[in-house]
């Protein structure tokens, strides 16, 4: 065999040992992978230096810190578009704006059970939202006892786990659908947040002059019979990041809210203030 060169070394690598011959799916993200990255590195001609600092980089995001006890490595797959890139590529379509989306680190088991039309948290300074969901799939037929699954910081956008003194699971619920596959809620315009940002992505973003906010939004896991599970989010369009959201999530499943601010309508929900509403239709695949 010849001596390696830059010419011949990427596939030097991709035909050493069996080719992964025993797993083809492996063989063809490994050859794939190696190709792409020996082409980057010839592209930008990445010193022996830069390559260093990368390795050093790659290990602070393994290093678990306060906001990760895993590291930062999810952040950052989600920070450099990577997790959307696969959402989108396994998102088949065929139902309207309810786009697939990833569930986040801040989904819990054990969330509570909570009644159709329930009040899902306490926020003494937030915007009431008043949310209207039917559930129905891609032929138009009701979702009767779907479980669904809402989770949404406060108002501030802090989710509960986030800051002292918030109630436990404030802003968590699971519902059921009811026979024609509506669904209520009482809840709050959940605040922008951004990402933790003390670790090494934080750095990342610093330096590369980007801010670390995700756009206003809510979460949701529908789970009907008949139905593959199905995660999302919906963003609202006022959010001043819905346009730069900072893990590139936000496709076109992006809602409008109605402010009410007639006295007697404030008066009619026994409120004090003005307050939103919100009326949606998800269609699960
Ligand atoms: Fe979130």
């Amino acid at each position: 065999m010849a001596g390696i060169t830059l010419e011949n070394i990427t596939e030097a690598v991709i035909n050493h040992g069996d080719k992964g011959k025993t797993n083809p799916r492996l063989h063809q993200i490994y050859t794939s992978l190696v190709k792409h990255i020996h082409a980057f590195q010839k592209e930008v001609n990445l010193t022996t230096e830069e390559l260093d600092i990368g390795r050093k980089f790659l290990f602070k995001l393994s290093v678990p810190n306060n906001d990760f006890p895993m590291g930062e490595i999810h952040l950052m797959t989600d920070c450099l578009g990577i997790s959307e890139v696969s959402i989108l590529l396994e998102d088949k379509g065929n139902h309207g704006t309810t786009e697939m989306n990833v569930e986040g680190p801040l989904f819990f088991a054990g969330l509570p059970e909570r009644a159709n039309g329930a009040k899902i948290g306490v926020d003494d300074t937030g915007k009431p939202l008043f949310v209207r969901h039917k559930f129905q799939d891609a032929q138009g037929k009701a979702l009767a006892n779907a479980t669904v699954d809402v989770w949404q910081p406060n108002g501030e956008g802090n989710y509960f786990v986030q800051k002292e003194n918030l109630p436990e699971w404030n802003y968590y619920a699971r519902f059921h659908t009811d026979a024609k596959g509506e669904l209520n809620f009482e809840t709050v315009v959940p605040g922008d947040y951004p990402v933790p940002t003390s670790g090494p992505t934080g750095a990342m973003l610093e330096q590369l002059g980007r801010h670390g906010y995700r756009a206003s939004h809510i979460h949701y896991i529908v789970r009907a019979q008949g139905h593959p599970d199905f995660t999302t989010m919906m963003y609202f369009n006022h959010s001043p990041y819905v346009n730069s959201d900072t893990i590139f999530s936000v496709k076109n499943f992006r809602v409008d809210i109605v402010k009410h601010d007639n006295t007697d309508a404030i008066k009619a929900r026994g409120l004090n203030q003005p307050f939103y509403t919100l009326d949606y239709t998800f269609i699960i695949p």
